[in-house]
């Protein structure tokens, strides 16, 4: 999977819903103006705009270990204290935030438990580390018609409802209480983004971007045109502008 692309394609792809479910996260995490806040896995900034917004910049911070989108996140955050880590490092001292937040992260991190933990480090004690991820196996309508169409086409695609981790409540709950987290509270958060056409939603799978465009960009073009044709076919052939539908599983707890 790749997050070495720059952050408008990005943005097409999966950030028209990053944006959509920035402010229902922070709302879930109870993030308030006068909070310092960390923005751990940052991507090209949807959320730390939010939060910039939301807090002022000198108390939003934000951490990625993608190049283009620390630059694409730094130009839409101006002032925002935006850096070039991995959530297993962050680079910041002991409770420096009141709030550490993580959208849809915790599943591409290399180590979760180390991850956040350092979310855990970095926050005062007492105060929010929040994570929220795609419920990829049942409603993140984009992924799934993908992943649908793509087993129909080949059994062994790497279908992201079966393969990624912390993909439910319960996994996340059983992550935040297993490094130390306490009152762990959990939810779902629904978001709907629209599309002017059925090329709208197909263009930015060819960007290369997460597993789904790594997967496509293996393919050799008969193949990529079937599966374009299959995905087309498993949304009911639409003819025009339409909407799709994706459930965040939320998890928040203290520090
Ligand atoms: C699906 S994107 C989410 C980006 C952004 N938070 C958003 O809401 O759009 C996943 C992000 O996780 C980042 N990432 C991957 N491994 C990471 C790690 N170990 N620590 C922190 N971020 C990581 C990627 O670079 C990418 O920006």
């Amino acid at each position: 999977m790749s997050f070495a692309v720059a952050g408008d394609k990005y943005d097409r792809f999966m950030g028209r819903y990053s944006r959509e479910l920035a402010p229902r996260f922070i709302e879930f995490a109870g993030v308030d103006s006068g909070m310092a806040v960390v923005d751990v896995g940052c991507g090209p900034g949807a959320l730390t705009e939010r939060l910039v917004w939301l807090a002022g910049a000198k108390d939003v911070a934000a951490a990625d270990p993608s190049e283009p989108f620390v630059a694409a996140a730094t130009e839409r955050a101006p002032g925002a204290d935006v850096r070039l880590a991995a959530a297993e490092e962050l680079p910041w001292e002991d409770d420096r935030f009141d709030a550490a937040l993580s959208q849809l992260v915790v599943n591409f991190m290399r180590d979760a438990d180390a991850g956040v933990s350092e979310m855990r480090r970095v926050v005062q004690p007492a105060n929010v580390v929040a994570a929220c991820t795609w419920s990829y196996a049942d409603d993140m309508q984009m992924l799934r018609g993908f992943w649908d169409a793509a087993r129909r086409l080949d059994s062994g695609a790497p279908d992201e409802g079966s393969t990624m981790r912390y993909r439910s409540v319960e996994e996340l709950d059983e992550l935040w209480r297993r490094v130390g987290l306490t009152d762990v509270e959990t939810g779902h958060l629904s978001v709907e983004t629209g599309y002017t056409g059925f090329d709208d939603l197909w263009e930015p799978f060819t960007y290369g971007v997460g597993p789904a465009g790594a997967y496509l960009a293996k393919l050799d073009s008969e193949q990529r045109e079937q599966l374009r044709t299959e995905l087309f076919k498993g949304l009911g052939e639409p003819s025009g502008p339409f909407t799709l539908t994706a459930t965040a599983c939320a998890v928040r707890g203290t520090a």
